[in-house]
């Protein structure tokens, strides 16, 4: 019962924000740097739209892409909102590279198909194995064609770690094109997440509608209201959402705070809570399970196969980082990844870093950045 009101709760929570207007191209171009905005579609018909800083007027022309992926309930908006000191795609056109803003199924720059309407239901049935196995793979290969280069360097925070992964489980030909990587707080392993509020909602998962995450549409209005009028109501729907992702921090940027808690909430697949529900259940870094009956139909197997992370294996070994205090992903866990796949493993020691400082914290610069974008200056290719 208590599980109930508190998803609820959580349904209940977007209804009480204005959705900010805000968007990448205005982002980038207020603060006088050139921006471009370019728009695919996948195989299976989802049509996103992406953006492109493809130089700094105080960076070179270094020529090289960086290519970013945001992480859950995001989009590309997420890695401008601090500015030019300190949001990475500014720092990496600065540093001569050719930057590009992925943008994954559902969120606001990828709401639309070519024949599924988002109103209906049968647009939400997609979990971040789709993200990874068409989305990625179909944004690579247009940044790739566009700017005629053979191979990018690949930025994912989170949720973006988790569709790279999958991309390369699915599809090892695309190792070819990734040069350097790093993912910071990649999500695979999760079953020892630390957050209550985010393992209490995995644990009640299977009362959780189908369909997109817009809380607001998920139960009547005045119902909404009505529970988050209460005290205890109040408190939980302002920032329940934010804290779930792992937004309560002493590093993040208070100036932003507000924003994000608007940001963070726009829609996106339940499916993406479920599947990690999933994994963090069982253990496994399995594809979407279905059902017994519906497993079978799809996978020949009444249980989802693992995802072969064996494949994961770019011509550079996967740089990623972790701390102690993520809410979402343990530094254990971080390790059972970085072993499985053979990744060069920073741990890093800051106190209190949680899982939206990577993108949001005043000092993400010292913390993460200044290391990351070394790694990716210093990447030589090979002689052929
Ligand atoms: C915090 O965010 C504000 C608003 O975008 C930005 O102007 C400021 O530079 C940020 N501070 C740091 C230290 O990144
Ligand atoms: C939703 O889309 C599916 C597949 O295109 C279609 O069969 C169904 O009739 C649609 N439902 C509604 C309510 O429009
Ligand atoms: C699904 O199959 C597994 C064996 O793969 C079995 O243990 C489980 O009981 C089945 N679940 C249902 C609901 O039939």
């Amino acid at each position: 019962m208590i599980s109930r009101v508190v998803l609820l709760l959580l349904l209940a929570a977007g209804s009480l924000v204005d959705f900010a207007t805000s968007n990448s191209l205005s982002l980038v171009g207020m603060h006088n740097y050139p921006v471009e905005q370019h728009r695919l579609t996948t195989r299976d018909g989802y049509v996103l739209t992406i953006f492109r800083i493809p130089y700094s007027q105080r960076g070179g022309g270094r020529k090289q892409v960086v290519f970013l992926q945001h992480g859950i309930t995001g989009s590309s908006d997420d890695w401008l909102l601090s500015g030019p000191n300190s949001g990475l795609p500014f720092l990496l056109a600065d540093a001569g590279f050719d930057v590009w803003l992925g943008n994954s199924r559902g969120n606001e720059n990828g709401r639309a198909h070519k024949r599924l309407d988002p109103k209906n239901d049968t647009f939400w049935k997609f979990s971040w194995h789709e993200i990874g196995a068409y989305d990625l793979p179909a944004q690579i290969d247009y940044v790739l064609r566009k700017t005629e280069q053979a191979a990018l360097h690949f930025v994912g925070h989170s949720q973006g770690g988790t569709a790279y992964l999958v991309m390369l489980a699915e599809h090892p030909k695309y190792n070819e094109k990734i040069m350097t990587t790093n993912l910071l707080a990649p999500l695979a392993f999760c079953s020892n997440m630390e957050s209550k509020l985010m393992t209490l909602v995995l644990k009640v998962n299977d009362y959780m509608v189908e369909g997109e995450y817009t809380p607001g549409s998920l139960t009547q209005h005045t119902l909404s209201e009505v529970v988050c009028s209460t005290m205890i109501g109040k408190h939980l729907c302002q920032d329940m959402l934010f804290t779930l992702i792992g937004g309560k921090s002493t590093h993040i940027n208070r100036t932003l705070i507000p924003q994000l808690e608007n940001k963070e909430s726009s829609g996106f697949s339940n499916r993406l809570l479920k599947h990690y529900a999933q994994v963090f259940k069982t253990g496994r870094f399995a594809k979407y399970d279905h059902g017994n009956a519906t497993n079978l139909r799809v996978y020949g197997t009444s249980r989802p196969p693992l995802y072969e992370l064996s494949n994961v294996a770019p011509e550079e070994r996967v740089e990623m980082f972790y701390t102690d205090n993520d809410q979402l992903l343990s530094a254990e866990d971080a390790q059972t990844l970085g072993q499985r796949i053979a990744a060069t493993q920073h741990h890093v020691t800051v106190r209190n870093w949680n899982h939206l400082d990577y993108v949001y914290a005043t000092d993400v610069v010292q913390v993460i950045y200044r290391q990351l974008i070394q790694s990716i200056r210093d990447y030589k290719a090979s002689p052929i």
